[in-house]
């Protein structure tokens, strides 16, 4: 399967990075324990959080439960290349849009879950709907969100086009310049033509 490959390459940069970040250290309001291989067993559940703590690359087990958590931010959990089991139970999910992260994500990982447990508390339309229940349909109020990544696009193609016409604008000027100068060579290319036939006249 093609996230066998994927992980890897995360588990490389962040091999990579963990000389300069030390996110292996245990999120402050929980309590973590050292599995004898290496990984960490991550307890963040009752602890009235109500947004994911940074968590350890390590971290093996994680328990969420029975916490206030509404939302995850697009890429939190991105970096758990070796969880194993999840528990994020009992949390008042705001099933908006952004829950479309979470539920990509649990639906990605190959890891013990039990997404029933999941349920949505807010908006009212689908409160305690299982995350596995949740249609296109209840997500209508998605489409308003996607501008925010188009503007990011448009920005950056903006931002493209600008550089764009800046080379066409100083190609022109290079292109004019280099006329410039190939005029004055030809002309004084022409006056050396014509000297020496001058001075040829004067010798005569
Ligand atoms: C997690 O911590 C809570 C106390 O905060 C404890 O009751 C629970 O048993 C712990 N769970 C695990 C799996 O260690
Ligand atoms: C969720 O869907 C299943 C079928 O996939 C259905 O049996 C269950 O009643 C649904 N639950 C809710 C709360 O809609």
């Amino acid at each position: 399967m093609g996230w066998r490959k994927f992980p890897i390459c995360i588990q490389l940069f962040v091999l990579l990075h963990l000389g300069t970040c030390s996110i292996d250290s245990c999120p402050t309001p929980c309590s973590c324990s050292q599995l004898q291989t290496r990984g960490l067993i991550v307890n963040c559940s009752s602890k009235h959080l109500k947004d994911v703590p940074d968590l350890p690359v390590i971290t093996v087990r994680l328990y969420l439960q029975n916490n206030l958590i509404t939302s995850v931010s697009p890429g939190t959990l991105d970096h758990l290349v070796s969880l194993q089991e999840v528990d994020m139970s009992g949390n008042p999910w705001n099933c908006n849009c952004q829950i479309l992260y979470l539920k990509s994500w649990l639906d990605s990982i190959p890891v013990q879950r039990n997404p029933s447990n999941l349920r949505c508390a807010t908006p009212s339309t689908v409160s305690m709907k299982p995350f596995q229940n949740l249609t296109g349909n209840d997500m209508t109020p998605c489409r308003r969100t996607w501008p925010i990544k188009c503007k990011q696009f448009f920005v950056r193609d903006l931002y493209m086009i600008g550089l764009a016409v800046l080379t066409l604008i100083l190609m022109s000027y290079v292109v004019r310049m280099a006329r410039k100068l190939a005029c004055r060579i030809a002309v004084t290319t022409s006056s050396c033509q014509t000297k020496p036939s001058n001075e040829s006249y004067k010798s005569k």
